[in-house]
Parts: C-alpha cells; structure tokens; sequence
C-alpha cells in the first residue's frame, strides 16, 4: 500500500485520538490527556502514514539516545496487513539510529497476538513479561531490538560481545 509519511502536526490531534481509541481497547487506549502528554515531550517523535489525505498510520517514539522507546504503533483497522506499520516501523528506525538510538524498547500485551507477531518480525525480542502491566491485570512483554550496524563486533574470536 503506497503511503505518505510525514510529520504529526498538532491539527492531527483528533484523528490520532481516534485512530489509537479504535487500536486499543478502552483503558489500553490513551485518553486525551495522556495522548497529548506524549505528544509534547520534547523528545517525543511522531509520525503518520496517509492514504488519499486521511491519516491511517501513526508511530510515537521517544529518545534518550543510545535508546529509544516506542510509545505506539496504530494502524487503522482497513488498511491492516498491507505494510503500513512496517513503513513507518522502517522510518522511524532508520531517524532514530541517524541520532544515535542503538536500542529500541516497547511493551505490548502478551495477548496481542498480531502485535508480538508484528514485532518479532521486525527483529524485536521479549525480554521479560511484565506482570498485570495494564489495567493491572493484562501481562505485558517488554520487548528489545538492538538496531542492526549497531552491534560491538568481537575483537577476538571467542570473546564475548
Ligand atoms: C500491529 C499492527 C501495528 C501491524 O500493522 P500492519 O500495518 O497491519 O502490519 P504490516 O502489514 O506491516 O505487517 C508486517 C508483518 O507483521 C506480521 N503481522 C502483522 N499483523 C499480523 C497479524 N494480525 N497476525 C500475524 N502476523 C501479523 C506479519 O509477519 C506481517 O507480514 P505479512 O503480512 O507479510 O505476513 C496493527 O495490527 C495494529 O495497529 N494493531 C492494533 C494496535 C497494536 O496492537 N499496535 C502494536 C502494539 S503497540
């Protein structure tokens, strides 16, 4: 699916409300609050994929290099398994190793099964399950992806890295 991807911009704030609030079960999905909370941190970065003008793609992230955090990833429901959070996914990863991140986290709820599958295939793996993360009672795995041309190379054959 050919998307444009560009920058959030602050009159995006309605759709992406209603884009995560149909991603995300209630209480899983960010209030208004907290969405807008996430949206100014400094180092908050945001961006949309758009089809014909609607934004049916968003990705969050936040740095503190040499890591990153990834806040949200949202696809709209009819433009799903078309590469669309894989495009953005790229994107995004690709400005965040151009500014130093070499580490990627998130969290996801073990029972998403499209979203750990989403995440496996781009490389991310469970470091551990968060117990009752959400709503206190839905697990959640933290999972990491160390960006490829980031990894120490042993100097030795042998030799831990
Ligand atoms: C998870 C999500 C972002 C994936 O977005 P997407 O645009 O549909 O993903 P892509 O089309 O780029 O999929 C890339 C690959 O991920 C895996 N994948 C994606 N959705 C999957 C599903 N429902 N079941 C199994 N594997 C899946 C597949 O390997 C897929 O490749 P394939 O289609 O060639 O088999 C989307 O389903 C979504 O927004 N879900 C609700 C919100 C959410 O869970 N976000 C992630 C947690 S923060």
């Amino acid at each position: 699916m050919p998307v444009t991807l560009r920058a959030h911009q602050p009159g995006d704030f309605a759709a992406l409300l209603r884009l995560d609030q149909s991603c995300f079960p209630p209480g899983i999905a960010y209030s208004k609050t907290m969405l807008r909370y996430f949206l100014k941190l400094p180092s908050a970065d945001g961006m949309v994929a758009e089809d014909a003008g609607k934004i049916v793609g968003f990705i969050l992230t936040e740095e503190n290099p040499p890591l990153a955090h990834v806040i949200t990833l949202d696809v709209a429901e009819s433009h799903r398994r078309q590469g669309v959070g894989s495009t953005l996914l790229a994107e995004s990863e690709k400005n965040l190793a151009l500014r130093g991140v070499r580490t990627i986290l998130l969290e996801t709820a073990t029972e998403n099964e499209a979203g750990v599958a989403f995440w496996q295939r781009h490389g991310y793996r469970i470091e551990a399950t968060l117990k009752r993360y959400y709503l206190r009672r839905i697990d959640a795995y933290e999972m990491r992806k160390i960006l490829p041309g980031t990894r120490k190379t042993a100097r030795h054959p042998g030799e831990n890295v």
